[in-house]
């Protein structure tokens, strides 16, 4: 009898690794992607791979359901560990009905998620779904709204990552959406809420499944995801770099990783990095990695409203968020998607307790129609409310530009940022000097003889008078002016000094961030 007993669990568990059979798997690679339990196996560390519920069974009496029973039921879930820290883990899997969400594997998911929230460890979802299983109708909904509500829940206390490895269609999109980081692989992932075909009934439109869904339109169109990867394997190797710089959960703290780069290295080559001219533009990216430990930055949603660079790096060894313009794409400006990308950064790295650098170089809000139609109010807001908000240590480098709105919006010191700098190039005023003159002058440019001469010559007075940070600088509102090279140390010693900082919103239930 127990001999019976051991030979059925063997026989079950090989059942459950076979998923939709050797024919399906085969053309899972034939497709560019790994299967499920590939995935699992080369995300998480070598050998640490704790699989739950691998006997569960769907309980599907319809279409004849009854008759094809998985052990499993098509998910792969468990824990393992990546770097040595416990991680949970979810892959659908599409050799099995499609990777379709039943009942019965929408609680493997519940259980994985429910057990990450109680023992403080990251969540990862591998995607690969055709989405609810269409034989169990309202029951697959239902534990799609179950994950649903547990990503809410989730979020902001553990770390949420999605990849999308294959379809994720219709209503299904919502838990990746939820979740803090989304990556997509290219040529073989799909997300959209109506596909292709429903597209042309109801709009007409023609449009392919890559167009409409693909890594690139998510990454750099809709920024719905937040990192491209080539293949499956670029993918997961991408997660657990990610996961390098986060903390296990929101009371965590961040993780430490030894570095030989010195917290006083002066770094000369800064000093001549940010062109003199104010109209020229530099890499934003130049200045970052000439400042962080070994001059490494991993960038976030890279593709995505480039005139705003986000993503982490690392100072004396601990994880900070960086949210940089960048001058090399439409000047630095903020507008509606870079306004949305750099909020939802900022509060991911608060709720995370990760200290955010700024490096500030804007020149205003992006003026058009279509941006104030698009509601460029609202957005900005919603920057302007996640700097306001944040309590973590934050530090500000203004290293040339900060006009107008765009000044007090980018972790300037009235949003209680903590520590505050500018470069000698710094021009902190309510707008550019050409503008303010064009302004300031208009009835003596209209009828002077010589407006063109008159011009030149108020605008330099303008640049003397305010275009700097010394009027700033006068009024404490930057704490010191100082020069590139001493970046690094300055900010070292600012994050240090912050380390134990403590601040606290007025008791709230939430506050209501304008979407
Ligand atoms: C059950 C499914 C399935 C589903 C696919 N399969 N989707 N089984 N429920 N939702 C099965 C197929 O029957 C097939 O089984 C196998 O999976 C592989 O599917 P193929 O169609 O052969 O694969 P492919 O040609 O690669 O096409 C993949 C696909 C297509 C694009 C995902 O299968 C598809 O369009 N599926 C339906 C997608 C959909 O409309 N889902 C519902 C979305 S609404 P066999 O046995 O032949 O191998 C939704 C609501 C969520 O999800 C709401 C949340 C609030």
């Amino acid at each position: 009898m127990s001999t019976d007993r051991f030979e059925e669990v063997r026989r079950r568990h090989a059942r459950a690794e076979e998923g939709g059979g050797a024919e399906r798997k085969q053309r899972q690679h034939a497709e560019g992607k790994l299967s499920a339990r590939e995935r699992v196996a080369q995300l998480l560390d070598e050998g640490t791979f704790e699989e739950l519920d691998k006997l569960v069974r769907h309980r599907s009496q319809n279409f004849g359901m009854q008759n094809t029973v998985i052990d499993g039921d098509g998910f792969v879930t468990g824990h393992g560990l990546i770097h040595g820290r416990p991680v949970f883990v979810f892959a659908q899997d599409f050799t099995v009905f499609g990777g379709s969400l039943s009942e019965s594997n929408a609680q493997k998911i519940v259980k994985v998620m429910d057990l990450a929230m109680k023992t403080g460890a990251p969540i990862i979802g591998l995607n690969d779904s055709g989405g609810a299983r269409i034989q169990e109708g309202v029951a697959s909904l239902a534990g799609y709204a179950d994950i649903f509500l547990r990503n809410t829940l989730a979020s902001g206390v553990v770390p949420q990552i999605s990849a999308i490895m294959g379809p994720c269609a219709g209503g299904a999109v919502y838990s990746p959406a939820l979740t803090d980081f989304v990556f997509m692989v290219e040529g073989t992932s799909h997300m959209f809420v109506t596909g292709p075909d429903v597209i042309k009934t109801v709009t007409h439109e023609d449009v392919t499944k890559e167009d409409l869904g693909g890594a690139v339109t998510h990454n750099s169109v809709s920024g719905v995801a937040h990192f491209q990867a080539t293949n499956d394997e670029d993918c997961l190797r991408h997660i657990r770099e990610l996961l390098t710089f986060l903390p296990q959960n929101n009371l965590d703290g961040v993780p430490r990783v030894a570095t030989k780069d010195s917290d006083d290295r002066a770094d000369k080559e800064l000093d001549t990095l940010i062109p003199t001219e104010s109209n020229k533009p530099y890499d934003i990216k130049d200045v970052i990695r000439h400042v962080v430990d070994e001059r490494y930055f991993f960038e976030v949603a890279q593709h995505f409203a480039q005139n705003i660079v986000i993503g982490f790096a690392r100072m004396s060894g601990e994880t900070i968020g960086i949210v940089a313009n960048q001058p090399a794409h439409l000047a630095g400006c903020l507008d509606i998607n870079s306004s949305t990308k750099g909020a939802r950064f900022v509060r991911f790295c608060d709720a995370f307790q990760i200290p955010i650098l700024t490096f500030e170089d804007v020149p205003g809000f992006l003026p058009g129609a279509t941006q104030e139609f698009g509601g460029i109010i609202r957005h900005g807001a919603k920057l302007l409310y996640a700097y306001a908000e944040a309590t973590v240590p934050k530090i500000t480098v203004i290293t040339r530009k900060a006009y107008g709105g765009a000044y007090c919006v980018m972790g300037s010191k009235h949003l209680r940022t903590d520590v505050n700098f500018a470069y000698p190039t710094a021009e902190i005023a309510v707008m550019g000097p050409e503008g303010a003159v064009n302004i300031l002058y208009k009835r003596e440019l209209q009828t002077a003889s010589n407006a063109d001469e008159v011009r030149r010559t108020k605008i330099d007075e303008y640049r003397d008078q305010f275009a700097n940070p010394f009027v700033a600088a006068e009024r404490g509102y930057v704490d010191d002016v100082i020069e590139p090279h001493e970046t690094r140390a300055k900010v070292i010693r600012a994050l240090k000094l912050l380390a134990n900082k403590t601040d606290t919103m007025p008791r709230k239930k939430h506050g209501n961030i304008p979407l």
